[in-house]
C-alpha cells in the first residue's frame, strides 16, 4: 500500500520542482541555428541516461549527425572511455551528467530509487533548459525512460525543440524481469512509458516488430516512425587473408589454450565463441547443457570443440565451478570451455577466426535484437541463436546466416550437425550468408533515414 502512495506523491513533487524552475526563469526557445554557425546548421542534443562509452548506438547517431555537418551535444554519464572518434570530432561536445549515486546496502530500493530520480531530474532539467542552447532536435534513447522521457518532452515543449525517441527496448519489460510483472513499480513505469512515449515528434525503433507493437495499444503511438536496424561497427570485419588466422589465434586465445592453435587451424578442432553478460536473462545453462549433450553424442564421435566465453557478470563464478566439476567428472570429453575478457579489438578478431557464434540473448520485450549477433555477422561469423522471440527473424535468417534454437537439445543438434563433417557444406553456406548480412553498415542505414528526417541529408 505504501508503495502505491509514495509514487503519486513523488510525481507531484517532481511536477512542482519543474514548474517552479520554469516560473523562475523560462528557458530560451529555438528559433534558427546558433549565431556564428552557417545558415541551416542543425543543432541536436543526443541524450542517453547511461554510460556514453557503453552506448554504441547513441555514439553512432552522434557521429553520423556530426559527419553531415550537424552540431551535437552528447549528454550522458562519463564512466568508461567514450569512442575516440567522439573526442576528436570538432562538431561534437560531450556534456557529462554527474554519475548517479550507487545504492548503499543499508538503504532499501523503494527509498533510494525516488531520491536518485529526483537528482537526475534536477541535473537533466537544468542542463537541457538552461545549460545548453536550444536545439532543433533532442534525440533521446529509451530505455531508461525515467525520468528522461518526461523531462525531454517537457523541455521540447518549452524550447520549441522536436523530440525524436530512439526505442531500443522498453523500460518496464526490463524492470519486470528483475521485479516481477505484478510489481506496482512495473505497472507504474508501463503507464509512464506509454504516456510519455506518445509525446515524441518522430520515433526510431530497432526492429520492424517493435514499430508494429508501438502502433498498437497500450502504446498507441501515432507519430511517424521508422525502424533503423543496428549495424556492425567498422572494427568487425571478416578475415580476408586466411594466413592471418594463426597469428590472431596465438595473440588472443588465453595462454592455457594456445597449444590448441594447430588443431584449430587444421580443422580437427572447432572454435565456438559466445559472449554473455552471465545474468539470468542470458541463460548460460542452455549452452552448458548443449555441450554436455554434444559430448555424449553416441552415433558419431563429435569433433572436439573449444568454446571461448567472453564477458563479465554475476553468475560467472558459479558456472566456472560447474564447468570444473563436470570436466573432472569426465562429462565433457572432447569439449574444452575457457573464459576470456578481451579488449574490443581482440574480441572482434577472435570472432573473425571462429567457426560458429552462439547467442543466448532472450529478449525481455520480444522485439529487440542482440547487438552481439550484429557484430558476429560483421566479422563474417554464422550464429546459432536463441530464437524464442518475435523479432529474431529480422536478423537471424534460418539456414541463411545462422540457425535458431529454443532448447539445449536443439542447440546440441545444431552443434553436432554444423561442426561435424556432414554439416561442412552448410556451415560454409551460412558463413557466406553472415558475410553478406555483415556488409550492410550503419551509414547506409542511417543516411537515408535519420539523415533525411533531420534535414542533414538531401
Ligand atoms: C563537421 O562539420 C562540417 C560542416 O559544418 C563538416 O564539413 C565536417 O566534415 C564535420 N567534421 C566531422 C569530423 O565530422
Amino acid at each position: 500500500m505504501a508503495v502505491i502512495l509514495i509514487y503519486p506523491l513523488i510525481l507531484c513533487i517532481l511536477g512542482l520542482v519543474v514548474w517552479v524552475a520554469y516560473l523562475v526563469s523560462s528557458p530560451s526557445q529555438y528559433d534558427g541555428p546558433p549565431p556564428g554557425s552557417g545558415k541551416g546548421t542543425v543543432l541536436v542534443h543526443v541524450l542517453v541516461l547511461g554510460d556514453i562509452g557503453r552506448s554504441p548506438r547513441m555514439t553512432y547517431h552522434a557521429l553520423s549527425i556530426a559527419k553531415h555537418g550537424g552540431i551535437v551535444n552528447l549528454i550522458g554519464y562519463l564512466e568508461s572511455p567514450p569512442h575516440p572518434d567522439l573526442l576528436n570530432n570538432p562538431n561534437i561536445t560531450i556534456s557529462p551528467l554527474p554519475s548517479p549515486p550507487k545504492r548503499p546496502q543499508s538503504i532499501p530500493f523503494i527509498v533510494f530509487a525516488p531520491w536518485k530520480v529526483l537528482l537526475q531530474v534536477y541535473h537533466l532539467a537544468w542542463l537541457l533548459a538552461y545549460g545548453l542552447e536550444p536545439a532543433q532536435w533532442i534525440l533521446v534513447q529509451n530505455p531508461p525512460s525515467i525520468p528522461t522521457l518526461a523531462i525531454a518532452s517537457l523541455i521540447c515543449r518549452l524550447r520549441n525543440t522536436k523530440l525524436m525517441i530512439d526505442w531500443h527496448n522498453y523500460g518496464w519489460t526490463i524492470l519486470s524481469g528483475t521485479r516481477g510483472a505484478g510489481h506496482p513499480l512495473v505497472r507504474l513505469s508501463k503507464i509512464y512509458e506509454c504516456y510519455f512515449g506518445r509525446l515524441g515528434f518522430f520515433h526510431l525503433t530497432v526492429t520492424h516488430a517493435m514499430a508494429r507493437q508501438l502502433r498498437r495499444p497500450p502504446y498507441s503511438i501515432t507519430q511517424p516512425m521508422i525502424p533503423v536496424h543496428d549495424r556492425p561497427a567498422s572494427i568487425f570485419q571478416p578475415i580476408t587473408n586466411p594466413s592471418t588466422r594463426r597469428e590472431i589465434l596465438i595473440r588472443v586465445l588465453p595462454d592455457a589454450e594456445k597449444a590448441l592453435v594447430p588443431r584449430l587451424l587444421d580443422g580437427t578442432m572447432r572454435l565456438v565463441v559466445s559472449s554473455t553478460s552471465w545474468t539470468p536473462d542470458e541463460d548460460f545453462s542452455i549452452f552448458l547443457d548443449a555441450l554436455i549433450q554434444y559430448a555424449a553424442t553416441s552415433d558419431t564421435t563429435p569433433t572436439p570443440v573449444l568454446a571461448i566465453i567472453t564477458g563479465k557478470g554475476p553468475q560467472k563464478a558459479m558456472y566456472l565451478d560447474q564447468i570444473a566439476a563436470l570436466t573432472a567428472a569426465g562429462r565433457l570429453p572432447n569439449v574444452r570451455i575457457a573464459t576470456a575478457f578481451l579488449p574490443f579489438a581482440d574480441y572482434a578478431a577472435l570472432l573473425a577466426c571462429a567457426d560458429l557464434g552462439v547467442c543466448l540473448h532472450m529478449s525481455s520485450s520480444g522485439v529487440d535484437l542482440p547487438m552481439k549477433v550484429v557484430d558476429m555477422f560483421g566479422a563474417g561469423l554464422p550464429v546459432a541463436a536463441y530464437a524464442g522471440y518475435e523479432s529474431v527473424g529480422e536478423l537471424v535468417k534460418e539456414g541463411g546466416n545462422g540457425r535458431g534454437f529454443e532448447t539445449a537439445g536443439e542447440l546440441a543438434g545444431i552443434l553436432v550437425h554444423l561442426l561435424g563433417d556432414e554439416g561442412k557444406g552448410e556451415l560454409e553456406r551460412l558463413r557466406k550468408g553472415a558475410v553478406k548480412e555483415g556488409k550492410r553498415r550503419w551509414d547506409e542505414e542511417w543516411d537515408g533515414k535519420v539523415g533525411i528526417i533531420m534535414g542533414l541529408v538531401s
